[in-house]
């Protein structure tokens, strides 16, 4: 099937035969960059992850899904769920785009977890005739055997206020009061936080936008996620069109954004805050989400990827996958991001680094000791590499050497300020992804790289440990 121009993707999964998913399903899993400790779609596009939480159990990641090839065509909800971030259940499809008020797309939304059941909030997505779009805010339920039942509208669309980019809810539930933040473009073309209020399940009332103190800032904001915790207020936001003149800042298609503060006030509609920081200096990173599992974490995943950029493996049907989980926490007034422990599961054969060596396998964990300037190199024999280094101020990714290069029209170095000087990088690669956690967590880089037959690693004044890490296993009996 032809997705160049888009053209076929609003072509249903029902009308496609079993025999081209199982030809698009071999390609994608066959492709050498395609992950193995990461969740990527057995075929079809990945996008944001949805619905995150600890319900029955069990974590619950659900996630953005085009099935048919690697566009974005209609979204299904897709299901997997696990206890140890290795041994996962794959649900399969949660929802599909099959109600009036849905039918093209179950868009992004998150979930609530209550004793018996999952409430899901997420966005309904329908194209009527006239071409135009509108999107309203949905409510769904999923029992304890994973079935999930649609419930219908929660929201109407609210022209008077917003455009119809209108998406993404997230619920706060205080006693009997449930609030609603919804990600849309107000009238005047600016990214607004549209704020809802339901008083004892009497429906949602508009209260009008929250204040964050950004004006101007980019013409949609998708995908907002707040949270509290000890008396602080966390918002965490992907603004389209925002740019910066630093080279430390805002320098994706589209960025991710957050602050911390105080928590939001529903009376005035204002949340403030120490400032903004962006969460991710990479190049594919969008999108995130968190939830608390039951130890009392907060957990971020986020979409590895990014919306306008084409990537050598779309050939083969497949696009995308998520980060690896992440805890969340607070220092100051920046947000840390540290892989989840359970991952440490995965380490199979571990080896000191030495400043060249052939790598056995392209999914592996560096645990890299620095002081002062260093250079990480991951290439292959013909001298195709992408390269991480850090000088005494700054860190810089740079992927303009690597075999394919993608998406170069947004740049291929993206740079980002150094806090520590001393200290251990984590850097997870797996097949075509990087995660770089420097800082404590506090600096992140989250990017793909296309290095064919990654077999070398060189690294230059630093030292520590390379892990080998096993895949993750998908079942569905
Ligand atoms: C962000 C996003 C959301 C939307 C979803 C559709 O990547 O555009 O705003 O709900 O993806 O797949």
């Amino acid at each position: 099937m032809d997705f160049s121009n888009r053209q076929n993707r609003l072509v249903r999964l029902s009308e496609v035969s079993q025999s081209y998913l199982d030809k698009i399903k071999n390609l994608a899993q066959s492709d050498p960059y395609y992950p193995s400790y990461h969740i990527a779609p057995l075929h079809g596009l990945l996008n944001d992850p949805n619905g995150l939480s600890f319900f029955n159990g069990e974590h619950h990641l659900f996630y953005q899904w085009f099935p048919l090839g690697p566009v974005h065509g209609l979204k299904h909800w897709y299901h997997v769920s696990t206890q140890d971030f290795v041994h996962f259940y794959d649900h399969g499809v949660a929802m599909w785009p099959d109600q009036e008020y849905d039918l093209q797309g179950c868009y992004t939304g998150v979930a609530l977890a209550k004793q018996e059941e999952l409430h899901l909030y997420y966005t309904a997505n329908r194209i009527d005739q006239m071409g135009e779009i509108h999107q309203t805010q949905a409510f769904a339920v999923m029992n304890k055997q994973g079935e999930v039942s649609k419930k219908g509208v929660l929201v109407e669309e609210n022209r008077e206020h917003y455009t119809h980019e209108f998406r993404d809810p997230i619920i706060l539930e205080q006693n009997d009061q449930h609030y609603m933040l919804v990600g849309a473009q107000g009238v005047d073309g600016k990214g607004k936080l549209a704020a809802y209020h339901n008083f004892r399940n009497d429906g949602f009332v508009h209260l009008g936008n929250i204040d964050i103190g950004l004006e101007d800032f980019g013409y949609m904001w998708e995908c907002p996620n707040y949270f509290e915790q000890d008396d602080l207020g966390i918002f965490i936001f992907s603004p389209q069109g925002v740019a910066s003149d630093s080279k430390y800042d805002l320098n994706n298609v589209f960025s991710v954004v957050y602050m911390i503060g105080n928590p939001i006030d529903f009376n005035s509609c204002t949340y403030t805050h120490t400032g903004w920081h962006e969460l991710d200096k990479g190049f594919d990173f969008y999108a995130p989400q968190t939830y608390l599992d039951e130890q009392g974490r907060r957990i971020l995943l986020g979409w590895l990827g990014n919306s306008k950029s084409e990537y050598p493996t779309d050939k083969n049907y497949w696009a995308h996958m998520l980060t690896i989980p992440r805890q969340l926490t607070v220092e100051g007034e920046y947000l840390l991001q540290q892989p989840l422990t359970e991952l440490t599961a995965l380490r199979q054969t571990s080896l000191p680094l030495t400043p060249k060596q052939r790598l056995i396998s392209p999914a592996f964990e560096l645990e890299l000791e620095v002081k002062g300037e260093f250079c990480v190199l991951f290439g292959n024999d013909l001298q195709e590499c992408l390269q991480f280094s850090g000088s005494s101020s700054e860190f810089c990714l740079d992927r303009s050497n690597v075999s394919q290069l993608h998406a170069e029209q947004f740049g291929t170095v993206r740079y980002a300020k150094r806090a520590q000087d001393e200290q251990v990088i984590r850097i997870f690669v797996d097949h075509s992804s990087i995660e770089i956690f420097a800082d404590n967590g506090r600096t992140v880089f989250t990017s793909r790289l296309f290095v064919q037959d990654m077999s070398q690693l060189r690294i230059a004044n630093a030292s520590g440990v390379i892990h080998y890490l096993a895949p993750i296993q998908l079942s569905s009996s």
